[in-house]
């Protein structure tokens, strides 16, 4: 039974008895236009002339912002270069690949390390119910701990060292604990909004090409990134060129990647 009368976001029925937040799951989604979209994304590295209009690319952007992120901590920032001196700048250290060239709009997408105290203790803040349930508030106090190499990994190191021993008995995380476990803890989530990016942008009729392909120091220099901050890919988007994919689509077969056991 759900409570009509609350907000969607606040909406509670009783479970056993006791108040449980309910968010139902809608129903009816057309399958074949999302499929249409994953199948369509291809990277695309020649564009047309034509603009992305601001509000599609708005509306891309923040359906990236809805991507899963590990602990809910968005270790993501996307730059989207516009200023023609900036946009000119990155093209060079994408190495002037023709999909940076040719794009209407170039975004950095960066994954953050540095804002997880900050973002554990904004979700205290900014919880979406009344209360923050004592489980809760306990998960984000501890984080800005749990995820600290210390100076030198040094905290790191005594961490796992103290869970491997525990985890001779019990099951125990394994990470991330060190500074690159972290960054690559910061590159999961940010590469997973980057997905919902390029789809959203497939959605609305353009295309993207993901570049990894590109000088990390220049870019880091180009936006001022400080040390906690790691570009990890740049989007290119725009409408694709008739001649804009450049071969078909090769995946090999399914056996080399799905396991059931
Ligand atoms: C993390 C990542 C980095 C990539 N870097 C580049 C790049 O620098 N330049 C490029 O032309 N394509 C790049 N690609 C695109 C891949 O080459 C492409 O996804 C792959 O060949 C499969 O083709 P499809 O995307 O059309 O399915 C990158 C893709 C990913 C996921």
């Amino acid at each position: 039974m759900s409570d009509a009368s609350q907000p969607a976001s606040h909406q509670t029925i009783l479970v056993d008895g006791k108040p449980r937040y309910h968010e139902p799951a809608p129903q009816g989604i057309d399958v074949e236009q999302f499929r249409q979209v994953v199948t369509s994304r291809r990277s695309v590295r020649k564009f047309t002339r034509k603009p992305i209009p601001r509000e599609v690319l708005d509306d891309c952007l923040d359906m990236a912002l809805l991507a899963p992120c590990s602990s809910g901590l968005q270790p993501w920032e996307f730059y989207v270069v516009r200023s023609p001196e900036k946009k000119a700048k990155l093209v060079k250290a994408c190495m002037s690949q023709l999909a940076a060239k040719t794009a209407a709009e170039l975004i950095v997408c960066v994954a953050r390390t540095d804002r997880i105290d900050d973002f554990a203790r904004k979700m205290l803040r900014e919880w979406p119910m009344p209360d923050v349930p004592k489980l809760v508030q306990r998960y984000y106090q501890l984080i800005p701990y749990n995820y600290a190499p210390g100076p030198l990994n040094s905290f790191a190191l005594v961490k796992k060292a103290a869970f491997a021993a525990g985890g001779l008995f019990a099951a125990v995380p394994r990470g991330p604990y060190t500074s690159s476990e972290v960054q690559l803890w910061a590159a999961k989530s940010t590469a997973l909004a980057c997905e919902n990016l390029v789809l959203a942008f497939r959605a609305h009729g353009y295309d993207t090409c993901m570049m990894e392909g590109f000088d990390e120091v220049r870019v880091r220099k180009l936006l001022k990134l400080d040390d906690g901050a790691f570009p990890i890919m740049v989007v290119g988007a725009g409408e694709r060129a008739d001649d804009g994919v450049f071969w078909p689509q090769v995946r090999f077969e399914r056996e080399l990647f799905v396991h059931e056991v």
